[in-house]
C-alpha cells in the first residue's frame, strides 16, 4: 500500500496513569498537536482500558481520565480536526483485540518488553513465582495496543521510544493476519517522537513519574517558579561560558521560548549567565506560555461535561470510521460471509 503525504491516518493513544506533566507535554502533546495538519485522518484516543492493567482504582481511574482529556483540549487540540475519544466508548476496539489475539503467537506475547520487564522485578526481588502479580492485561497488553491501530488503518502512530516495539508487533500480527485471510488490515509504522527521551527533569535525569522528577503541567505561578528553581546546575559562576547542548535548562528553555529568543539565550550562555538568571528567564517564558491553557484547563475540570460531550462526539466519529474496517475483517475470518 502506497503512502501519500495528504493520506496518512495517525493515530495515538494517551495512558491515563498519571497527572500529565511537562514531560508528556514536550515529549507527546506538542509533536502530536503538530502533526495533526499532516494527515487527512488523525485520531487521538484516552486509553483507559490499557490503564487498568495498572490502576484499580475507580476514582483514580476517572480523576485520571478527565485531567488527560483537559489537558490535550486545553493545549488547543481541535476536535473538528482530530477524532478525539475514549477507548472505551467503542465495542469494536474489543472485538477486534480478540479475533487478533487468535492471531498472535504466543511466543511473541513472552518477548513484549512491558511483560519482560515484570519477569525480570519479580526475578530481581527473588520471587519464585516470576510471574507474581502481573495479570493477564498486562500481558495481552500489545495485542489490545494492535486492535487499537489496526481498527483505523493508521499508518503513522507517533509514540515514544517505548512504545516502538508494540507498534512493530502490530505489524507483524497485521502481516500474519493478512497472509492467512488475504490483504485485510493496512501495516502501521512506528513515528518516533525524538524529544520524549531528553527531556530532562529536575534532577537532570530523563523527566518521568517514576523518578518523581517531573513538573506538573498545571501548578500555579509559585508552585511553578518554586520548582524551576530546584533544578539541579552545576557549581560554575555566572561569569563562565556555559554550553547549552549540554544545559537541561536550555532544553526546556527552548520549548516555550521563539527562535529569536532561543538564540539570544544561546549568546548569553557562550558570554556567561548565571543560573539563576536562567531559571528566572525560564520561569517567565513558561509561565507565559502556560497561563492560557491553565485557565482553559482549569474551567474544563470545572465542567466535566463540556469533556463529556467532546469525547462523545468523538467516539460516534470514531465507530463510523471502525465499522468498514470490522466489516472487511469478520468477513475475512469467516464470521458473516
Ligand atoms: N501503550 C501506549 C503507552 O503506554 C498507549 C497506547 C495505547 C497507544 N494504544 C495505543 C499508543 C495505540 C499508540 C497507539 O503510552
Amino acid at each position: 500500500m502506497s503512502i501519500d503525504k495528504n493520506r496518512h491516518i495517525s493515530l495515538t493513544g494517551i495512558k491515563p496513569t498519571g497527572t500529565p506533566h511537562l514531560g508528556n507535554y514536550v515529549g507527546a502533546i506538542k509533536p502530536a498537536l503538530q502533526l495533526i495538519d499532516e494527515s487527512a485522518v488523525a485520531l487521538y484516543f484516552i486509553a483507559d482500558y490499557h490503564a487498568l492493567t495498572l490502576i484499580h482504582d475507580p476514582k483514580l481511574l476517572d480523576q485520571l481520565i478527565y485531567e488527560v482529556a483537559a489537558t490535550w483540549l486545553a493545549f488547543g487540540l481541535d476536535t473538528d480536526k482530530v477524532v478525539f475519544y475514549r477507548q472505551s466508548d467503542l465495542p469494536e476496539v474489543f472485538e477486534l483485540s480478540w479475533i487478533l489475539g487468535c492471531m498472535t503467537a504466543k511466543g511473541l506475547m513472552n518477548r513484549a518488553h512491558a511483560y519482560k520487564a515484570a519477569i525480570a522485578q519479580n526475578e530481581a526481588a527473588g520471587n519464585a513465582d516470576l510471574d507474581a502479580g502481573i495479570n493477564m492485561g498486562l500481558y495481552h497488553y500489545p495485542v489490545l495496543m494492535a486492535a487499537d491501530i489496526l481498527l483505523f488503518d493508521a499508518d503513522i502512530v507517533p509514540v515514544g521510544k517505548d512504545q516502538v516495539q508494540h507498534v512493530e508487533i502490530a505489524r507483524d500480527i497485521a502481516q500474519h493476519f493478512n497472509h492467512t485471510f488475504g490483504e485485510t488490515l493496512v501495516l502501521p509504522n512506528a513515528r518516533l517522537q525524538a524529544t520524549a527521551a531528553a527531556i530532562p527533569g529536575l534532577d537532570g535525569r530523563k523527566m518521568s513519574k517514576s523518578y518523581g522528577n517531573t513538573i506538573p503541567l498545571f501548578s500555579d505561578r509559585d508552585k511553578l517558579r518554586k520548582l524551576l528553581f530546584k533544578f539541579v546546575t552545576d557549581s560554575s559562576s555566572p561569569a563562565e561560558p556555559k554550553d547549552p547542548a549540554t544545559s537541561p535548562l536550555f532544553a526546556l528553555y527552548r520549548e516555550f521560548a521563539s527562535d529569536d529568543q532561543t538564540e539570544a539565550m544561546r549568546q548569553r550562555f557562550a558570554a556567561g549567565i548565571g543560573w539563576g538568571t536562567v531559571k528566572q528567564e525560564l520561569f517567565e517564558v513558561m509561565d507565559a506560555f502556560l497561563t492560557e491553557p491553565r485557565r482553559r484547563y482549569a474551567e474544563l475540570l470545572h465542567d466535566r461535561r463540556q469533556i463529556d460531550a467532546l469525547l462523545a462526539a468523538g467516539a460516534k466519529r470514531a465507530r463510523e470510521l471502525a465499522h468498514p474496517t470490522m466489516d472487511r475483517v469478520r468477513r475475512a475470518i469467516g464470521a458473516r460471509s
